[in-house]
């Protein structure tokens, strides 16, 4: 791979150790996936945060960069914490636990990350434009941005994501490539989708079938940036899908090649389908919407469907901090309050200890949330759509 003088520098240790150990990193990647140079990139979207994935040896890796001034080089959110950051203790967030985040967050900011820990940064912040190179890691964040945005990243891992972020640079390979955008294979979508839960039902059965292919989607009629984020969060975790492209709506879409492609169609009965398969319980004793993090639009939603109404069980939506102050400006977050629900910022359901707070059965209206609520907090799962989910908690 090509080294500028200023790179090799970099790797003979010239700019000190901890930029060695992380551009050495980005290097063995590079050469492992075939890059030939390193390209600039306009931001960062780290993973890793939560205490309950990265545990004490994550959290000591942290610290001691942090403790050797390390700095950043471009703009770099984080994703999700293990819980909220301002209003953990009243939501219930185990005090032993809520220590060790909060050493994880400030070995970040030190190192000059903006602890906004969010999976949806283009919500809050940290909005990439069309064909800029980034390096994010959270999988529905990276289909976002290179699906609807039209930036080009790869999924990077939490360590790449740091070295890229402390370096200013990424190897140039994989979706940072326009040959590699191309779609391989035709999804005809013949079904009306109402929910945006519909979208992650949609999602979740694609990703299952086309693995890590390129999807080129007809019949997804005007699908607004909620119902895409859903559609790319459950398709990214059924089946690593980490670009994909419906007709008229992203923007690669009239770009890209599309003779010769892969045909395959999926209707209503698929989607049913998919609702039952991943829901194991109907009566939640707990409701969290918010995967990925939600827009003011859907608090607004949810805001809308909760006035005036008596929650007998747990509602929370997550979302960024930005997003929340935002809705407590409009009113939503009263309204959700006086139902009896919350507006949880910096974390989400999956990242969260929620089986350590006595929840055994959470509903989801996200097809990403029901596809890991089993394996990372051992729920059962009622995946359903909203009007449904908030029927079940009065
Ligand atoms: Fe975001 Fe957590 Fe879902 S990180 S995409 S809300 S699993």
């Amino acid at each position: 791979m090509y080294l500028t003088k200023n790179e090799e520098k970099i790797l003979n240790g010239e700019k000190g150790d901890v930029l060695e150990r992380m551009f050495r990193l980005l290097v063995r990647l590079g050469e492992i996936y075939g890059a030939d140079k390193m390209i600039s990139i306009g931001s960062v979207q780290v993973a890793g945060v939560s205490y309950k994935s990265i545990g004490d040896p994550g959290t000591e890796f942290l610290e001691d960069i942090a403790s050797k001034n390390a700095k950043v080089k471009v703009l770099t959110y984080l994703n999700p914490a293990g819980m909220d950051l301002e209003n953990w203790k009243e939501l219930g967030f185990p005090e032993d636990f809520a220590k060790n985040q909060l050493r994880i967050m400030s070995a970040f900011k030190k190192m000059g990350i903006v602890v906004t820990a969010t999976c949806t940064p283009y919500l809050a912040g940290n909005l990439p434009r069309f064909r800029e190179h980034i390096a994010w890691s959270e999988s529905s964040a990276v289909s976002f941005s290179n699906s609807v945005i039209g930036a080009r990243t790869n999924r990077e891992g939490g360590p790449s994501a740091l070295a890229a972020a402390l370096c200013g640079v990424t190897p140039n390979y994989g979706l940072h490539i326009w040959e590699n955008r191309q779609p391989n294979i035709k999804v005809k979508v013949d079904a009306d989708l109402i929910f945006n839960s519909d979208f992650g039902a949609l999602g979740y059965y694609i990703g299952k079938q086309v693995k890590n292919k390129i999807p080129y989607f007809t019949g997804v009629k005007d699908a607004n940036t909620d119902q895409l984020k859903a559609l790319g969060a459950a398709m990214a975790a059924s089946g690593a899908v980490a670009l994909y492209h419906v007709e008229g709506s992203t923007p690669e879409a009239d770009l890209v090649e599309k003779k010769d492609l892969e045909n395959m169609s999926v209707g209503k009965k698929e989607i049913r389908e998919t609702y039952d398969k991943l829901s194991t319980n109907q009566n939640p004793d707990i409701v969290i919407f918010g995967c990925p993090h939600a827009s003011l639009r859907e608090i607004s939603a949810l805001a809308n469907k909760l006035e005036g109404k008596n929650l007998k069980k747990p509602v929370w939506i997550c979302t960024s901090r930005i997003i929340k102050e935002a809705a407590e400006r409009m009113g939503y977050d009263n309204i959700i309050k006086k139902a009896g629900g919350n507006i949880v910022a910096d974390t989400c359901m999956v990242v969260s200890p929620i089986e350590k707070m006595g929840y055994k059965k959470t509903g989801v209206n996200s097809g990403k949330a029901a596809n890991y609520l089993p394996g990372f907090c051992k729920q059962n799962v009622c995946f359903t759509n909203i009007d449904e989910l908030v029927e079940a908690q009065l």
